[in-house]
């Protein structure tokens, strides 16, 4: 695929797979849609599935899994203790990344509870080039702060640095002096940064962070969940990587971390999580809460068929033909939006396309969720479910007030494999239809507002009948189309 041209030249994201098992789909009215949002509470994560259409929510343990991963499945060794499954597991750990240890846990945020839990304490700083949602949760949870030192073009919607992940290493030194090393546990990165549109940071920037963790003695942790995406920029975009292979640049990365940790609903098509390191010290001080919190050290709350898929997942990312499809199928459809001077986050990035809804629906005040507001107003369009990535996913002010994100995003997630290139086009044409009523959306507010990662099941209102109004829109300009 990365040698085809077309004759026309059009160029088109070609799959390099064929389907095998599907999934009916149903695609409901848009009366009926607006009721199931409504019932929803306006948030798309309490949507029912058989209301969507198309599950753009997210790329999390949906990514289609290969035939060789079903197969695996099926020969998993069941065992409490010491399954052949684990060691299959460990093993390709030790050969893709060259670390000892393996600790598995359910899934990501399993890791980043652990991680917190073992080094960070009232007052920790920890110095990152983005946050998680989660990732901060578990931070703040054990009374630590996150600061981020991503590079400035990262909050800016628009843009061609094609390492928009990177970390501003003038901010990272501020903010180690800043505090005083003796208060960060560690230096987090985040491959494919998730909450600035899946953006990538480059090996050499690693490199650069890693000299510093150097200089002030601080372990480096690798957040890999997005570490498929990432490589594959790394090989298509970092001149210095063209050449090497996306294994010896997987063993260059892991090298450079004292710790990484993933969750394997993203990386590995699979589900679950965990975290490798090759220093015993570290092993030692982690290794007590995966039997407390998780499970016994040899599943961790895993399934052992998981553990298999995870196993040839792993060894499937080293493949270019692999990783590539999700960067490509996002690159087509952010060029398209882009084209049609639609707001969406350039370049394209991993894990799906991104909507900026503060140039989407300007109108809509930040403290009205514009985000949250357009993906209610996507559903409602077309039966799309995407996620906001804005103010609804941050936490609150320590005294209460609303923290205004830097991005209001609608992420429309692409999970790998999954979507057929006339969905995608299918969702461009509704994404099109929206923006010509941009002017019809409105804003949002809560009516019950939970007080830890509110986004999950925070129900909200729409401030005036906009929802009515675009609905009505709809019938008048396409009929009785569904
Ligand atoms: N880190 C990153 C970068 C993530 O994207 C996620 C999850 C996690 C950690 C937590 O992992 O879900 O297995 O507990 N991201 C999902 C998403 C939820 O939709 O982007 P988890």
């Amino acid at each position: 695929m990365a040698n085809l041209r077309m004759f026309t030249g059009e160029g088109i994201p070609l799959e390099m797979h064929k389907v095998r098992i599907v999934q009916k789909l149903r695609l409901i009215p848009i009366e009926d849609r607006l009721k199931a949002i409504t019932e929803a509470g306006n948030n798309t994560f309490l949507l029912q599935n058989c209301d969507v259409f198309l599950d753009m929510l997210t790329d999390s343990g949906v990514n289609a899994m290969s035939d060789n991963q079903l197969a695996a499945m099926i020969t998993a060794d069941d065992s409490y203790a010491g399954s052949a499954t684990f060691t299959r597991l460990a093993d390709k750990f030790t050969e893709l990344f060259g670390t000892k240890y393996f600790l598995p846990a359910h899934q990501g945020r399993a890791c980043e509870h652990i991680l917190a839990k073992a080094y960070v304490t009232p007052g920790s700083v920890v110095p990152m080039n983005f946050h998680f949602t989660t990732t901060k949760a578990h931070i703040t949870e054990c009374g630590g702060s996150v600061e981020e030192v991503v590079i400035d073009e990262a909050r800016i919607s628009k843009g061609n640095c094609p390492f928009k992940g990177n970390s501003d290493i003038g901010k990272l030194r501020a903010v180690i002096e800043k505090s005083g090393p003796a208060k960060i546990p560690f230096v987090r990165l985040e491959a494919g940064t998730n909450l600035v549109g899946g953006q990538p940071f480059s090996l050499e920037n690693m490199k650069d962070v890693r000299k510093v963790c150097n200089e002030y003695g601080l372990m480096l942790v690798l957040d890999a969940s997005l570490l498929q995406d990432n490589l594959y920029f790394i090989k298509t975009r970092e001149e210095s990587c063209k050449h090497k292979t996306i294994r010896e640049i997987t063993r260059e990365m892991a090298d450079l971390c004292d710790i990484i940790y993933f969750s394997a609903r993203k990386l590995g098509a699979a589900r679950g999580g965990g975290m490798i390191t090759n220093s015993e010290k570290v092993y030692k001080a982690l290794r007590p809460m995966v039997p407390l919190y998780e499970g016994f050290l040899t599943y961790g709350g895993m399934s052992v068929r998981e553990m298999e898929a995870m196993t040839v997942g792993l060894e499937e990312t080293m493949d270019e033909e692999v990783i590539n499809q999700g960067p490509q199928f996002i690159e087509y459809m952010v060029n398209q939006l882009d084209r049609k001077g639609i707001p969406v986050v350039t370049p394209a990035g991993g894990l799906g396309c991104h909507l900026d809804a503060r140039e989407f629906i300007p109108h809509v005040p930040q403290d009205q969720y514009p985000a949250g507001a357009l993906a209610a107003a996507m559903f409602i369009a077309g039966g799309v479910r995407g996620m906001e990535r804005g103010t609804l996913s941050e936490q609150r002010n320590p005294d209460g007030s609303e923290r205004l994100a830097d991005m209001e995003l609608l992420r429309l997630a692409l999970p790998r494999r999954v979507f057929t290139l006339s969905q995608v086009k299918y969702a461009i044409d509704r994404i099109q239809w929206l923006y010509e009523n941009r002017a019809l959306v409105g804003g949002l507010k809560f009516i019950e507002e939970p007080p830890v990662l509110r986004f999950f099941f925070g129900l909200l209102t729409p401030v005036s009948d906009w929802q009515q109004k675009l609905a009505a829109k709809f019938r008048a300009d396409l009929g009785d189309s569904l």
